[in-house]
């Protein structure tokens, strides 16, 4: 079987946002206590900060970070995780003990080790207007207020210039604390959005869409909201997982075709309210929790106790689902003129890239490696890639997209989602010349199953061994059945 596509600089789609590579810092099971976090652990910095989580954080090549939850901060007070003064709560989202050791001042402190850009989530499910404000004023006013004062009291004379700030989150989801409708989430948000803009002007503001396509207020939701807040809001969020169901991988192989069909109805949403409200302005997408989570075995065995960081939703990846990690992530890029932020959930322990052992090594997942490259390699302008390709099940086997870097140098990504033939791809590249290749590297393993271990930590990786060859102005290529491949051109 075989297929075909034509790559020409003429057809592009957008430019990447970098913060299309995000990540997610949530207080929740392993992520940050014995995660990031770890004092007493031989790799913390004097803040316990984790060296080596930090090593591999930059090498994953993340650009945002959105913290503090998730389903978290719907019940959380800013104020406790900051001063001397550390009170012990219960967190109801995740049936834990929270300590609060770690806070606003440490993440603050991790984003600049990490080097990434923080994105804030406010409380507005048992919180409102007014505690969002004072969050913004302790965090970004420089001074000369009780609030900014405290936060130099607490070691950050400079204002941490927060700039792109999450409104709730999942405030559609029956589970989140402080549930809202449509409307009264919308006048919420409109009326945060107002008030933090008259404190600081210069924000970047994201109202929570659905919790994921599949909710029933998906659509009416959207459109709702943004009726109520479209004037204060810049991007509307979208979550989603995918995992395979009753044992479907061919379905599950198909979750970049789903999350595409979904962005494309958030995009449609958005763009009827702005017809109807006869605006210029159009609303982005921040795609600000995506992943493969097994949540059907976590929704089998919730939490019984309150305990603190215990292990939980702490995904073990395997070969399969780090190609379906690859797909969504053609997915994200091929929607870069809309999708401008996006955040793998989690970073570390809990459905996360990287993992660790408290007071042990950190490693990284399956899924760590098509991120790292596609954040590498996938900076630059997104061509319009049209694959001509024989089906698996209900959708084409070729799943791809390309970027052109500044550098000139072209990367295909592409992800043959048969799980039983290879696709021998012919790819016209004749309009960049004679390119040569300079890499093609293959995600794939006959043991779909196969999982990297603290012992065995680069089971499965990427290898160069992928075949291509350039002949007459054509690309030819081998894609393993269930493969993710990287092909660099120059
Ligand atoms: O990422 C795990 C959880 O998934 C988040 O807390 C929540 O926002 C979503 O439902």
């Amino acid at each position: 079987t075989h297929a075909t596509l034509t790559l020409d600089p003429a057809f592009t789609i957008g430019t990447v946002d970098p913060r299309l590579f995000g990540s997610f810092v949530e207080h929740l099971g392993r992520c940050v206590y014995t995660g990031v976090y770890e004092p007493g652990h031989p790799t913390a910095d004097e803040h316990g900060l984790r060296r080596d989580v930090l090593e591999l954080v930059r090498e994953l090549g993340v650009t945002v970070v959105r913290y503090p939850g998730g389903n978290f901060v719907s019940g959380y007070r800013w104020e406790d995780g900051v001063g001397p003064e550390r009170p012990v709560r219960l967190d109801p989202a995740w049936k834990s003990i929270e300590p609060n050791a770690f806070g606003l001042g440490e993440f603050m402190i991790w984003t600049r080790r990490a080097g990434v850009q923080p994105m804030l989530a406010v409380n507005l499910g048992t919180r409102g207007v007014q505690e969002a404000c004072d969050l913004l004023e302790y965090a970004n006013h420089p001074g000369g207020t009780a609030l900014s004062e405290l936060r130099a009291s607490h070691g950050a004379r400079e204002p941490y210039g927060i700039r792109i700030w999450c409104l709730g989150n999942e405030m559609d989801g029956p589970w989140q604390t402080g549930h809202k409708t449509a409307h009264e989430y919308g006048r919420l948000a409109a009326e945060t959005a107002r008030a933090m803009r008259m404190i600081d002007p210069d924000l970047e503001l994201v109202a929570c869409g659905s919790s994921g396509a599949g909710m029933p207020t998906f659509g009416a939701w959207e459109a709702t909201v943004l009726e109520e807040a479209y004037d204060q809001v810049d991007y509307i969020s979208l979550h989603a997982y995918y995992e395979p169901l009753n044992g479907d991988l061919e379905t599950f192989l198909a979750s970049g075709a789903m999350m595409e069909a979904y962005i494309e109805d958030a995009i449609a949403t958005c763009d009827h309210v702005r017809a109807k409200l006869k605006r210029d302005k159009r609303i982005h997408l921040s795609f600000d929790e995506w992943n493969v989570w097994y949540m059907s075995r976590h929704q089998a065995d919730p939490p019984t106790e309150w305990r603190h960081a215990p292990r939980l939703l702490e995904d073990h990846y395997n070969v399969l689902d780090a190609v379906v990690v690859g797909s969504l992530l053609i997915a994200l890029l091929r929607h870069a003129d809309r999708v401008k932020m996006a955040c793998l959930a989690q970073l570390v322990n809990v459905i996360a890239p990287i993992v660790t052992e408290p007071g042990g090594r950190a490693w990284r997942q399956t899924i760590f490696h098509p991120f790292a490259q596609a954040s590498r390699y996938g900076r630059g302008t997104v061509l319009r890639v049209e694959p001509n390709a024989p089906y698996a099940g209900d959708v084409p086997a070729l799943h791809a997209t390309a970027v052109l870097a500044e550098d000139g140098t072209l990367t295909l990504f592409a992800v043959n989602r048969s799980l039983t033939d290879a696709l021998e791809l012919h790819a016209t590249v004749r309009a960049f010349g004679e390119p040569r290749i300079l890499e093609h590297s293959v995600l794939s393993d006959p043991d779909l199953e196969a999982r990297n271990t603290a012992d065995d930590p680069d089971r499965v990786r990427p290898r160069p061994v992928g075949t291509s060859a350039i002949g007459d102005g054509t690309l030819h290529a081998m894609l393993p059945p269930a493969s993710w491949n990287v092909i660099r051109l120059a």
